[in-house]
């Protein structure tokens, strides 16, 4: 390394990196804990004790909106920062412009705090947040895309390391998504009306929705896939080779595969069997990914034994295996009849956002904070050891439960008397399903749990015991 490069590495902007980085574990508590409170209230609905801006209507967007783009979104600002310093050896593009994006980030989490409780959404899944909250999430969006490329175009080497392509799809398919399915006529400061109707409308938004899942909850996740597992395990990845086809069969694949949300419905058919197909196909590029990730463990694998970092990182990506073989499997027209509807929905979706987005995300925090704060090391390594048991046995609890809840209630809604009259009422299946949800509870408390535990150890970590000086870390993990 030259001393032009010596001397600019030491100067990263790290500052960003740890505000993003500490509120990724403030609202991943806060999301989660909002997750409890609707599990309890599925569980015993007058929990909502009658006060409109707790009712269940209300706080599951206020759930979704705080795992996904509050948690979920700062692990992401926060580690794309990080890793795009190191592996460009450069300090961030635009400073200002970073320390803009967490702040308007932070303002746009309040907006919604406030705006989903009082009732105001403009009703599309994951895209609940009226038009000025809208504007507000293009700007920051935009500022993120100027430092996040810039600093890729400032870099001092010429290679771009695979972790930036997925960062850098991540942000640019992110950026269409919200533009094109936020499109809508104002009709007041906080309402709005969609500019496409009827199927259109449904369309556009399953084609937003499950592209928010590829690109918001999987590609940029899977930046940090490939910097921070061969980071932590010290071995190159598994094939770079394998992680360029990974990238472009994912990316190119992802875009098609949204109508296997609208299976059975007005949507054209032919377009439905489109999206299954290329939900099955799927299927390759993320079990691609998931294998390098996980091989590139080869060599190293008693690592797993003491290593609890590792394991969140690498348990994850058997999540990350599990919930992309499942989704092919409900996205086939017959399965999904089944399926589709019932609590199994609820159990895939979390196998995938609690099983690998929380644990990469818990698993990358981890690898960040004492990083970030000068300390050798967490404060209790075997605090992270505990939290990964119980997160791990947390999730069991729930998808397991909402597997089971789900087949149940598919199978109770299409049994018919040999008269062909139906066998169950609705109600009975909800009666089924009380101790399911029950159990699911039990399983979320653990995993939030988990959450504070982790709190307490980066609060700990940040204010005890003496600074050391870190070691800059290689440009490149594949050849770290
Ligand atoms: C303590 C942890 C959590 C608990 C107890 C929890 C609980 C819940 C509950 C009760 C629902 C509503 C289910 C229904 O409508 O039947 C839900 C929905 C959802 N949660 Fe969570 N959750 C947790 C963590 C997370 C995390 C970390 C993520 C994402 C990173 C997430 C993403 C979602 C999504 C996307 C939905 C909507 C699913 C759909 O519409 O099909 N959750 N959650
Ligand atoms: C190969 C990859 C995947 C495929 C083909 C796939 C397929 C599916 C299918 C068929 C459904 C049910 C749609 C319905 O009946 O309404 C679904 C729902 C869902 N999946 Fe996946 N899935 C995949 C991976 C993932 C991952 C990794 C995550 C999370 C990180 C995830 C999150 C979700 C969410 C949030 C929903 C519920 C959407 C809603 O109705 O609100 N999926 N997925």
């Amino acid at each position: 390394m030259d001393s032009s490069v010596k001397k600019d590495v030491a100067h990263y902007n790290d500052t960003v990196v740890r505000q993003f980085a500490i509120m990724a574990g403030v609202w991943g508590v806060v999301g989660m804990l909002v997750g409890v409170i609707i599990a309890a209230q599925l569980t015993w609905p007058e929990l909502n004790l009658g006060i409109p801006w707790l009712t269940y209507g209300r706080l599951r967007p206020l759930h979704t909106n705080a795992v996904i783009f509050a948690f979920g979104g700062c692990a992401l600002f926060a580690s794309s920062y990080y890793v795009v310093q190191r592996t460009c050896q450069t300090r961030l593009f635009a400073g200002p412009l970073a320390s803009f994006t967490f702040w308007g980030w932070q303002l746009v989490i309040l907006a919604a705090a406030i705006s989903l409780p009082l009732g105001y959404t403009t009703s599309k899944e994951y895209a609940e947040l009226e038009w000025p909250i809208d504007i507000l999430i293009t700007l920051v969006w935009v500022a993120y895309a100027v430092v996040f490329f810039g600093t890729i175009g400032v870099r001092k080497v010429k290679h771009i390391y695979v972790a930036n392509w997925f960062y850098g799809a991540f942000i640019i398919a992110v950026a269409l998504l919200h533009v094109v399915n936020s499109a809508e006529v104002p009709a007041g400061w906080m309402k709005s009306y969609s500019a496409y109707a009827g199927v259109q409308d449904a369309m556009v938004q399953w084609w937003y929705g499950h592209n928010a899942v590829g690109f918001f909850l999987t590609a940029g996740f899977l930046g940090m896939m490939y910097y921070f597992i061969p980071k932590q395990a010290g071995r190159p990845v598994y094939s770079y080779r394998l992680s360029i086809v990974h990238f472009w069969a994912l990316i190119f694949t992802y875009m098609w595969a949204g109508p296997h949300h609208l299976h059975y419905t007005a949507l054209p058919d032919w377009t439905q069997s489109l999206g299954m197909v290329f939900s099955l196909i799927l299927l390759a590029p993320s079990w691609g990914g998931m294998i390098n990730g996980i091989m590139t463990l080869s060599g190293a694998w008693h690592k797993l034994r003491d290593d609890p970092i590792l394991r969140f990182l690498i348990v994850s990506l058997s999540f990350y295996g599990m919930s992309t073989f499942e989704g092919p499997m409900m996205s086939i027209k017959t399965v999904n009849a089944l399926s589709h509807y019932t609590d199994w929905t609820i159990g895939h979706v979390h196998s995938g956002a609690l099983g690998w987005v929380g644990l990469i995300s818990i698993g990358t925090l981890y690898y960040l904070v004492p990083r970030l704060f000068g300390k050798e090391k967490m404060y209790s390594v075997k605090a992270i050891e505990v939290h990964f048991w119980m997160s791990t046995i947390g999730i069991v609890l729930y998808i397991a439960s909402m597997w089971i809840a789900g087949v149940m209630q598919g199978l109770m809604w299409r049994a018919i008397n040999p008269d062909g009259t139906l066998t169950y009422t609705f109600v009975e299946s909800v009666k089924a399903t009380f101790p399911f949800y029950v159990i699911r509870l039990m399983g979320g408390l653990l995993y939030l749990g988990g959450m504070l535990l982790m709190l307490w150890n980066v609060w700990k970590t940040a204010s005890s015991g003496r600074s050391v000086k870190v070691a800059i870390p290689a440009v490149n993990p594949a050849h770290a």
